[in-house]
């Protein structure tokens, strides 16, 4: 296992730490992801804990199913006791990018509303400002492709449509990387980002946008493994007082 892999599993069995018997649990998507929801698994058997999970994409559903963890709906479940995710990129303030694995718009969803938002990554995700070497991933209605590309350009960004791994179909529109959502995704390089918020919501009022991968004010902690294999836990108000 190389030592990025092995930070992000052993970040994640602490994140997992925090939940606590019948409580409902957000689920992010992605690499990390995926060892925490094995973590989670063994805690439910070993512990027999009560626990409800809202998954945030197809992937993170499977994957839970496979380890029968009890999954639940935002309709019988609209407020969530903690939501654990991955991201992209992560800044001194604990704002993020999100949404490289495509399921950005379920996660702002889940993560926004979760009381306790924990984000786990390894130290490469770690940046003084958002941006930099870093695309924002934006769902898009495939309907306003265009328009919404022409936007992001007026805007200073560089709008490039993701594609689909070449062992999809072949139709024309299914060669674009298609969310769970049905929609595609326009990865948009701005350079640094000196106003997380203020881009969020340019980009959140493009007609055609579902959703933006600038998740700003809604990590409460952070839990980084590094290469060191030490395991550095960064919280909301010390991140401010940085
Ligand atoms: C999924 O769309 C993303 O937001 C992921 O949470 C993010 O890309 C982190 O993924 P990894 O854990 O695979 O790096």
């Amino acid at each position: 296992m190389s030592w990025r892999e092995d930070a992000k599993h052993r970040a994640s069995v602490e994140a997992a730490r925090l939940v606590e018997d019948d409580q409902i649990v957000g689920l992010g998507s992605g690499s990390t992801m995926y060892y925490l929801i094995e973590e989670l698994g063994r805690r439910i058997r070993e512990e027999e804990l009560r626990i409800c999970c809202i998954p945030t994409s197809k992937q993170t559903e499977s994957q839970a199913r496979k380890h029968k963890i009890k999954l639940t709906t935002l309709d019988k479940h609209p407020q969530i006791d903690i939501a654990i995710d991955g991201a992209d990129q992560v800044d001194s303030n604990l704002n993020l990018i999100k949404g490289k694995g495509g399921a950005l718009t379920r996660e702002k969803i889940v993560d926004s509303i979760a009381r306790f938002l924990i984000i786990v990554v390894d130290e490469t995700k770690l940046t003084d400002h958002l941006g930099l070497m870093q695309p924002v991933p934006i769902e898009v209605m495939p309907f306003a492709l265009k328009p919404v590309m022409n936007r992001i350009k007026k805007m200073g960004g560089e709008p490039v449509i993701r594609f689909a791994t070449k062992t999809a179909s072949p139709s024309s529109t299914e060669q674009y990387f298609t969310t769970d959502n049905g929609n595609i995704i326009i990865d948009a390089e701005f350079g640094t980002i000196k106003a997380p918020k203020k881009m969020e919501m340019e980009l959140k009022m493009i007609p055609g946008v579902i959703e933006n991968g600038l998740f700003v004010n809604m990590a409460h902690r952070v839990y980084v493994g590094m290469k060191s294999g030490a395991i550095k836990t960064v919280n909301k108000e010390e991140a401010f007082l940085q």
